[in-house]
């Protein structure tokens, strides 16, 4: 029987809605596939930041939605078998939190219930310039075993608009939580076009 993989997203107020709502049309279609189920938990800025970027609200996607400090969601525990968690983007004040097993919303809970159980915790961390404390932080949490994965869109694909350049942040964040994709040029595919024109975006 093919195995249904576990997904709990996190959703905090850190800028970047744009690279959660790609993560969730894509874990979407995966559900309907019968390959994934999805569980969102929102933080308490994660919709004004949503509303401000992108419009409209996390809630609209169809996905399962928790949010503040309801505990009762199945992956606030370990012993609900959640495999995997990706916090896209993540705050700043989230990987802190975190960082410091300050589980005082479902959020950070259910990242330190990631850590505790061994699983596979994703942070996309989003914030720039980066302080001691913010670097820090991201350092204790690696040692702690979760994997930083900056928002960082790569540019050796030549992605030619946003939604490709999203797509190649996405492609690393479900490679990492071991879900297929074709959403990005891999390094090696093929070989890149010549460059003829003097700007950077010239064909
Ligand atoms: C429009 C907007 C953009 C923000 N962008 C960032 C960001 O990129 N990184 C960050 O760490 N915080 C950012 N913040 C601040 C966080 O929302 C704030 O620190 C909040 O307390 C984070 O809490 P949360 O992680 O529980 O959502 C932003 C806030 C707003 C309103």
């Amino acid at each position: 029987m093919k195995k249904v993989l576990k997904v709990v997203v996190g959703v905090s107020g850190a800028s970047g809605a744009p690279y959660a709502k790609r993560l969730l049309a894509v874990l979407a279609e995966k559900r309907a596939l019968g390959e994934v189920e999805v569980g969102l938990v929102l933080s308490r800025t994660a919709e004004q930041v949503w509303a401000h970027e992108i419009g409209g609200s996390p809630r609209e996607l169809g996905v399962p939605v928790w949010e503040g400090r309801d505990y009762a969601a199945p992956f606030a525990s370990g012993s609900a078998g959640w495999e995997s968690m990706v916090v896209i983007p993540a705050s700043m004040s989230s990987i802190a939190r975190i960082a410091h097993g300050i589980s005082d919303d479902l959020l950070t809970r259910a990242a330190d219930v990631m850590l505790k159980e061994r699983r596979k915790l994703v942070l996309v961390a989003r914030e720039t310039p980066l302080s001691e404390i913010h670097l820090e932080n991201m350092l204790k949490v690696t040692r702690a075993g979760a994997m930083v994965l900056p928002a960082s869109p790569s540019f050796y694909g030549r992605p030619r608009t946003i939604d490709e350049a999203i797509d190649t942040v996405i492609a690393r964040v479900l490679d990492h939580v071991g879900l297929a994709n074709a959403l990005q040029k891999r390094w090696g595919d093929e070989p890149a076009p010549e460059i003829t024109g003097g700007d950077v975006w010239a064909e």
